[in-house]
């Protein structure tokens, strides 16, 4: 997304100086930001009220409700400020880890609707760096029916746009990428360059 509050703020983000509560902040600020343009294919429709001064139509967001998708841990850091612009939400959770040495992820927790046809899902995932992740997130929903996923990231790199690229086209899956920023590269233990770091360890602290 080329905006320069999106610069701005994912340049604080990017700043090994920036802290937990700030970086929390930042991270709501920017998805909110994103938000504007992901949900430009959100579902609508019309709507009959009356204003103080007359009767008139509207919009609101259609039924079946969007579903919104954050990837533990990290993810949860951007559902707070998705929700608040896609009030009539459900939320499903996907639960991954990246084993460091292999960098495959292994899943550990799944909350998600079992029937997702007809369900615009909005998955959220600060990083995409190999793209195993957000790979086996989308392969998730597509086995629940979901034909039609939009992923929201803050920071990628082109090796993870390749590798969901590649692989929604194999198994025809619609899916839209919406980023904040495409960086350089990945180095040998798979985190993005320039990058932020780690996600989860910046938004939540350490785990052993
Ligand atoms: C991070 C990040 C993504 C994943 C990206 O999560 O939040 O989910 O790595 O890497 P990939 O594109 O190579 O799969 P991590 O596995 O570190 O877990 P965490 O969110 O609990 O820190
Ligand atoms: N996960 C992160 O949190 N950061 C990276 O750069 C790569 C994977």
């Amino acid at each position: 997304m080329d905006h320069p509050l999106v610069a701005h703020k994912l340049t604080e983000l990017r700043d090994s100086r920036t802290q937990e509560p700030t970086f929390r902040l930042l991270v709501a600020d920017l998805v909110t930001l994103l938000s504007y343009e992901a949900t430009r294919i959100v579902r609508v429709e019309e709507v009959s009220i009356r204003t103080p001064m007359a009767p008139t139509t509207g919009t609101r967001l259609a039924e079946p409700k969007p579903l919104v998708v954050p990837i533990l841990r990290a993810g949860l850091g951007m559902l707070e400020g998705m929700i608040r612009m896609v009030p009539t939400a459900e939320v499903g959770f996907v639960g991954m880890a990246r084993d460091e040495e292999t960098l495959r992820p292994t899943t550990y927790a799944e909350r998600l609707p079992k029937n997702l046809s007809g369900r615009q899902c909005f998955v959220l995932d600060p990083m995409l760096a190999t793209g195993g992740s957000l790979a086996g997130c989308i392969e998730f929903l597509a086995s629940r029916g979901a034909e039609d996923i939009t992923c929201v990231c803050l920071i990628s790199a082109p090796e993870g746009i390749a590798h969901v690229r590649e692989f929604t086209e194999q198994h025809h899956i619609d899916c839209t990428l919406v980023v904040a920023a495409v960086d350089d590269h990945l180095d040998e233990h798979g985190y993005i360059v320039p990058g932020l770091g780690d996600a989860g360890d910046r938004l939540y602290g350490l785990i052993d």
